[in-house]
Parts: structure tokens; sequence; C-alpha cells
């Protein structure tokens, strides 16, 4: 999400009396040691538990990172470590059917809603590549999170092209609803190492913020589910603001609903707040929306249809090699603004999801499932994420305060098992305790962070790691949150109990806390950052991250550009890539201007990298042209890259 949102995540909604555990005071012990070694040294020693045993890891005999780390950019293009390559592939409008609506691009953006629902969608994010035989290296389904269209002040930069423009008909709204969503794109690279997509294919589809979807799980069919278009509680029209994204071990992707807020207002009431205590905790803004869709459709109206907001920010399986499947929201995993969704596996084989909910001081989760995988029976693996136990995460300072790491525990959010929810008159059944989770957390005590982003299961340990993207409203830290008005973010990493994805306690160290040791070093504060960080790796607002099978992190921003001020010397939105051993951070792609880096795949050798430059020019007052250059409009796009030696890419 861009950082000049509507209704911001940075805004908490969290009103409960949580402590934030501890004020910063007599914080003695080894902060040194991890400002200036990067880690002290009992982080030495968080790796060296056993391996997970994920088949899919392949060491690496030689260092992690083989490139070498590349200066900060402000310039309209992207800037990439020497000797790789970076194309840009299927960006906003690309058709996907070589014929009827939507078979051209005009570039000027007067597509209709019928077209834009044959073409990719904008702003894409989250992704995933699924070999098209589960282990092609130049063939498979490419599939992507559109998030949301940028609109800035009411208007849609470009959308319907140029100038900016609100959706003020029924046929604009509709557009806008058909460029959400997601999009499965079949995709060859010929002989000559140049991918393409394969027109007309089976596969391609466009599931949108219109696009019938099944409703599943414990709270599918409660009353807080029914609208009057489906008074069966168990259908629902789209999905909306699919941010980050996860997969699966049975071949399906997960997209993760976030600031699905910002669609629904009201034309009735828009001088009176008459949200429910619910609507605000989700951060649904009184009044008509920036969008404008309640204007032309009244489930978007939360006075006209107030269930109907209830029915997204949850968890959503896509099944891609079955182009004619519903997507299936998954009511177990609960309803939060999900940024991400990364599985392991305990040693009995269920399956645990780790989860963050993007808002400034809300929380992180895990799901784990009651079921076993059964390598193969894809229908019975299909229903792992319907049964299963959430909780939610508290992270403790631990023996010593003020030294970057702790132990946690993960709390229960279960309406019978847990005394303080079955005791809770507010949480009438379980399906209740899974539609507010995270009103059911704001119970429980869970920790409140630095807004929750994407998080990534290393490979090899099974240790995870999540970004913390910033957050300047807090006032209380903690050791986890070890900053006051937060405006670098920070990543942890926890290691569950016995190395079982199931323990409800862990340990936890911060990994990294970014910063600027440009302008904030020696100023006695922790803004300069780490001792991994430095001036050339300098960077705010970490948010996407993924491990590749190697067990390289590879790390995404999505901050503040300007390049000025607390924010000198960082440029534009950046890709880096860690070692998690040695946590040396190296810089490796920059992003055009006004652009956020996100979302990752790679096809199984590691030599082709997928990631996606959101919003260039997101400003809409011609900041980008990117990628098209001259004086087209900048679009979202996907980019493919390679290295020039024909290696693994970061090796
Ligand atoms: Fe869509 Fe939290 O990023
Ligand atoms: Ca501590
Ligand atoms: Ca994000």
């Amino acid at each position: 999400m861009h950082i000049t949102t509507i209704d911001s995540e940075d805004l908490p909604t969290n009103t409960s009396n949580n402590e934030h555990f501890q004020a910063v005071v007599n914080r003695a012990v080894n902060r040194r040691g991890f400002l200036k070694t990067g880690g002290g040294l009992a982080a030495a020693g968080f790796l060296a538990g056993p391996l997970a045993g994920c088949a899919n890891f392949a060491k690496s005999s030689g260092p992690l990172m083989g490139f070498e780390s590349i200066a900060a950019s402000s310039a309209d293009t992207i800037t990439i470590a020497k000797g790789y390559t970076a194309t840009p592939f299927v960006p906003w409008g690309t058709p996907l059917f070589s014929s009827g609506a939507g078979s051209r691009w005009k570039g000027d953006g007067s597509e209709s809603a019928a077209d834009q629902a044959r073409q990719v969608g904008d702003n894409h994010d989250g992704m995933h590549f699924f070999p098209i035989d589960g282990k092609s290296n130049n063939e498979g389904l490419l599939v992507m999170n559109h998030e949301y269209t940028t609109v800035e002040k009411g208007k849609y930069i470009t959308l319907f092209g140029l100038p900016p423009a609100a959706a003020d008909s029924l046929e604009r709204v509709n557009k806008a609803m058909q460029a959400w969503g997601g999009s499965i794109i079949h995709i060859r690279k010929d002989s000559a190492g140049k991918w393409a997509v394969v027109l007309d294919s089976k596969y391609n589809r466009r599931i949108t913020a219109d696009t019938p979807m099944a409703i599943s799980g414990p709270a599918a069919g409660h009353s807080l589910l029914k609208t009057k278009a489906d008074p069966s509680g168990t259908h629902v029209l789209g999905m909306l603001n699919n941010c980050g994204n996860g997969f699966t071990p049975w071949g399906t992707y997960l997209t993760c609903e976030e600031n699905f807020n910002n669609n629904f207002g009201t034309t009735i009431e828009p001088k009176v707040d008459g949200r429910t205590p619910a609507q605000k905790r989700y951060g649904i803004t009184a009044g008509l929306s920036e969008y404008g869709w309640e204007t032309r459709h009244d489930r978007f109206d939360y006075k006209k249809e107030p269930n109907e907001s209830n029915r997204f920010g949850w968890i959503v399986e896509i099944d891609p090699f079955a182009p004619e499947s519903a997507p299936v929201k998954r009511t177990a995993l609960g309803r939060f603004k999900h940024e991400s969704a990364a599985w392991n596996f305990t040693a009995d084989k269920r399956v645990v999801i780790y989860m963050g909910d993007d808002q400034a001081n809300d929380y992180v989760y895990k799901f784990v499932s009651d079921k076993a995988y059964v390598e193969g029976d894809k229908a019975s693996n299909q229903g792992l994420l319907d049964s299963g136990k959430l909780y939610v995460a508290r992270f403790n300072d631990g023996n010593t305060k003020g030294d970057f790491m702790g132990t946690g525990e993960w709390l229960l959010l279960d309406k019978e098992a847990n005394p303080v929810l079955k005791a809770d008159p507010s949480f009438p059944d379980q399906a209740s305790v899974l539609i507010h989770a995270r009103m059911a957390a704001d119970k429980l005590g869970a920790t409140k962070m630095d807004r929750p982003e994407w998080v990534s299961v290393h490979p090899g340990t099974g240790e995870v790691y999540g970004t913390m993207t910033n957050n300047t409203s807090r006032s209380v830290t903690d050791d986890v949150n070890p900053r006051a008005k937060n405006a670098y973010g920070q990543i942890v990493r926890w290691r569950e109990a016995g190395n079982n994805a199931a323990a409800t306690t862990f340990e936890w160290d911060i990994f990294v806390l970014a910063g600027n040791p440009t302008v904030e070093a020696n100023k006695g504060n922790l803004n300069a950052g780490s001792a991994n960080i430095n001036a050339v790796n300098t960077f705010n607002s970490p948010d996407g991250l993924a491990f590749d099978r190697f067990g390289r992190l590879w790390i995404q921003t999505d901050g503040k550009y300007s390049n000025s001020g607390a924010f000198a010397g960082q440029g534009n939105n950046t890709l880096l890539c860690a070692d998690p051993v040695t946590k040396e951070i190296r810089r490796f792609m920059v992003g055009p201007k006004e652009c956020e880096v996100t979302g990752f795949a790679f096809s199984p050798d590691g030599k082709t990298m997928f990631v996606n430059i959101q919003h260039p020019g997101e400003g809409g007052t011609g900041g980008s042209s990117w990628p098209d250059g001259g004086k087209a409009m900048p679009r979202s796009a996907t980019v493919i890259i390679t290295k020039n030696d024909g290696g693994v890419i970061g090796s």
C-alpha cells in the first residue's frame, strides 16, 4: 500500500489497553553488541538448532551472496547489481487473450470495464510461480495480486487515462473493480530466453472484486456474514486489497485481503458517524470513501449493508490449475488486515501458517491445522485450512531488557478452550472470535507491533522472520518494538520451542533495525540502525520478505523515497538481500520513482526471479513514466531478473 494512503495503516485503530510492556528505562546490557557487531553473542547460537528437514532446502556450497551491493538511486528506472538484467513484464493492461474485449492495450486508459476484465490488473503485489508440470523452469502459471488502483485526492491517477479522474459513473466504478483482485497468467520462455504470455491459454484468468467465491470454515454461514444478496452467509462477490501472498505445499495460491476497509463508505450519513465499534476497529472511516464504490453498489455502503465488510479481510485460497474453481475464503485463519501467509510443517505434517496484521499496533498470528497433510491427496489437503487452532503472539522482553531479544507465547483464540474468551459474552461463539479476531486478540494481551507486514520461514531451520515496517505513532516501547516514533522499521525473527512449529512458546531476536547511519549516527538514539546497516545499504520500511530455497533472505521496501531529511541517501524503494547467518545485507535492485517494490516468485532452479513494481509515479503528478518511458503513463509491472552468466539469482 502506498504511503499517501487513505485511512493509512499508520493510524492505530487498536484502543485496547494491552500494555506496550515496558518503557525504555535502564536498558543496559547487550544493546552495544547488537548495535556494533550486529547481533551480540546470543544471536550467533540462534541459528544453530536442528534443521526443519524441508526437502526443498538447497544448502549453498559457497558464500550466499556473490554480488556487489549497489548504491541507492532516485532515478526513474530499475537499477540492478552488476552482472544482472531486469526486464519489465506484464504491466497493467496487458491482454491475456488475442481477440475480443481487452485484446489490445491502447495506452491511454480508455479501456472499458469489460476490457479490463480480460487484461492484467493494476498495482501488482504478492506473487508465485507454479511450474506447469511441477518442475519446469521455462513454463508455468504466474499468479499475482492486484492490490488496488491508486487514487490521489479522490481521483484515480491513471485508471481512466490522464489527467486523473474520479469514478463518477457506474461504468467507471466497475472498471476499478475489474482492475483489482488477481491474475493467473500462463507464461513461457522461448529458446532465446524471452518470456511471453501464452495468449488464450485455458489457465489465463482474472479474479476481480466481482468474482463469485465461497466462504468456508468455522465462520461460514454465521449471521455476521449474511447479507441481502447472500442470506446463506457462504458466498461473496470478489476479493479486495490483496496484498502479500502465500502458497501451499499442495499447489494452491493464498492471497491476503488487507485494507478492505477503504472500500466501504456511506452515502446515508456523511456527517454522522454511525459506525459500529467493530467497523471502527477494522478501520472503516466515516462518510464517503475515496474510491466511491458505495455510490454505485449498495453492498459497499456500510449503513445499507453492514455485514458486507465482514466478508472481506480473509485469506483466500485459489487453485490456479482449476480455472473453473471458485476461490475460497478460509475463515479459520481469522479476519484482519492480512499481509502475507507463510507455511511450515509440524513434525507430523500438520500445516502451520504465519500471518501479520498490517496496522500500527496490531498483531502477529499463526494457524495450526488439525489434520495432517497427505502427499498427493489434493482434495483432502484443500480442506486443511478449514479446521485448526488460531493463535496471536505475545513478545516478552525476556530475562534482560534492552538486548533486542526475548521470549514469546502464542495465545489461543478459541472460544471454548480459552477461559478469557469463554467468559466473554461479546464473543458468543468461535465464528465471532474469527470474524472479530482483532478484538479477541485485544482481550488476550497480544503485543502491539510496529505494523506487521510479510512473514517468511527459513527453508532449512524453520526460523520465522517478519517485517515490522514502521510505526510513527508508537510512544511506549518494548524490546521487540524498541523505538518510539519508529520511522525505519525492523525485522524480527523467532524460533519455536523445540523447533516445533506447533509450539506455544518461542524465542525471538531482532535481525535488523533499519536506520540511517549517515544522518542519525552519534545522536545517542537507535535511529542509526543496527550494526548491519551502513551508508550503502541504508533503507526504511521493510515490507516484502521471502527466503529463496538456498536460504537467502530477500527484503523489499515500501517506504519514504524523498531521499532527504531522515531518509537522505536511501533513494527509491528497493530490493535487498541478506545472509541470515552473518546478518550482512546488500542492496540488489532499486525501483523507479514513487514505486513500492513488492512480491517474489522464483523458478525452481532459482535462475529466474520475478518481482513487482507497484504504483510508479503514485503521486499522480507525472513523477514517473516507467516502464514505457517518454510521455507514457506509469504502469505497475512485474520485472524478470536473470543473471547474465545464467547462474542462480544472488549467487
Ligand atoms: Fe499492502 Fe501492508 O502492504
Ligand atoms: Ca530482552
Ligand atoms: Ca505490503
